[in-house]
């Protein structure tokens, strides 16, 4: 175990663990953008800057991808943190002008309002969270798309496109996150997880009763054939349950478990 200090707190950590992860641990607020705890780091806003001291040492680092290997101290608010995110926001807000949350960020900040043109972009930061959660959690990732492939050789419903769900697409002040040609996906399965991670709610998901739209793609829900309750689109769970290699049974945890204990029972008259 290391021992540190953040902004004059002790905190004891175990080595190589992230910076971000400390002080969260110990109540001290760093504000973040791109950082999502159920995924790796991306380091693309830089927004949790802090000032880390080390053998005599000051220097700047992203908190959120820094791992702590000895004893140090941090601030989280020097003049100096408060200065860079500042200019941090002001430019973001540039590039994402329709973003309420950027904008509520850059007032609670005090950013200065820069002399330059707006992007004509939306509330987009290109963070990458969005890609980056679809290819561990969603359609996108390596390994199902080669789960995919292989299922459409055996005759899945699923038909390929050999890419990723969503991407970054164009360049400069035109580059933007979406599917392929900005065409419906084949291989989205609706499950609404770039939307969730997205900071600043770029991405547009429509639900009602009975379905969801997501990327220019309306995706039908799936319910519990027992008790009813929302399973998730029925593309999703029919995914889910060729990747655990057996058939959907639209049962949810539930009631699937009550099946189970049923089947289990019958053989001796306790059903
Ligand atoms: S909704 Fe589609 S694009 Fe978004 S994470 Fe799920 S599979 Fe990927
Ligand atoms: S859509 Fe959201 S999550 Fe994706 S890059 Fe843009 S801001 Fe980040
Ligand atoms: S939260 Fe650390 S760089 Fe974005």
């Amino acid at each position: 175990m290391i021992q540190i200090t953040i902004d004059g707190v002790s905190c004891t950590c175990k080595k190589g663990e992230k910076l971000l992860a400390v002080a969260r641990r110990n109540n001290i607020f760093i504000p973040t953008l791109c950082h999502h705890d159920g995924l790796p780091g991306m380091g693309s806003c830089r927004l949790c800057v802090v000032e880390v001291t080390e053998s005599g040492r000051t220097k700047v680092v992203v908190s959120c991808l820094y791992p702590v290997r000895g004893e140090i101290e941090v601030v989280t608010n020097s003049e100096r943190i408060l200065a860079h995110r500042k200019m941090i926001l002001a430019l973001l807000r540039k590039r994402a002008p329709k973003s309420d949350v950027i904008a509520h960020m850059c007032e609670a900040f005090g950013a200065p309002d820069l002399p330059v043109a707006s992007f004509d972009g939306g509330k987009c930061i290109l963070c990458g969270l969005c890609v980056r959660a679809c290819d561990l959690i969603g359609a996108g990732s390596v390994a199902t798309r080669t789960l995919l492939k292989k299922l459409a050789g055996q005759g899945c419903a699923y038909p390929v496109a050999g890419a990723g769900v969503i991407a970054m697409v164009s360049r400069g002040t035109t580059k933007t996150v979406s599917t392929p040609y900005d065409e419906p996906s084949e291989i989205c399965i609706g499950c609404g997880g770039c939307a969730n991670v997205c900071p600043t709610g770029e991405i547009t998901v429509t639900e009602t009763e009975t379905g969801r739209t997501i990327w220019g793609k309306e995706f039908k829900f799936a319910f519990c054939k027992e008790c009813g309750e929302l399973l998730g689109t029925d593309k999703e769970v029919r995914y889910a349950a060729q990747r655990s290699g057996r058939d959907p049974d639209f049962l949810c945890p539930a009631c699937r478990q009550k099946r189970s204990a049923d089947a289990m029972a019958e053989p001796f008259g306790r059903r």
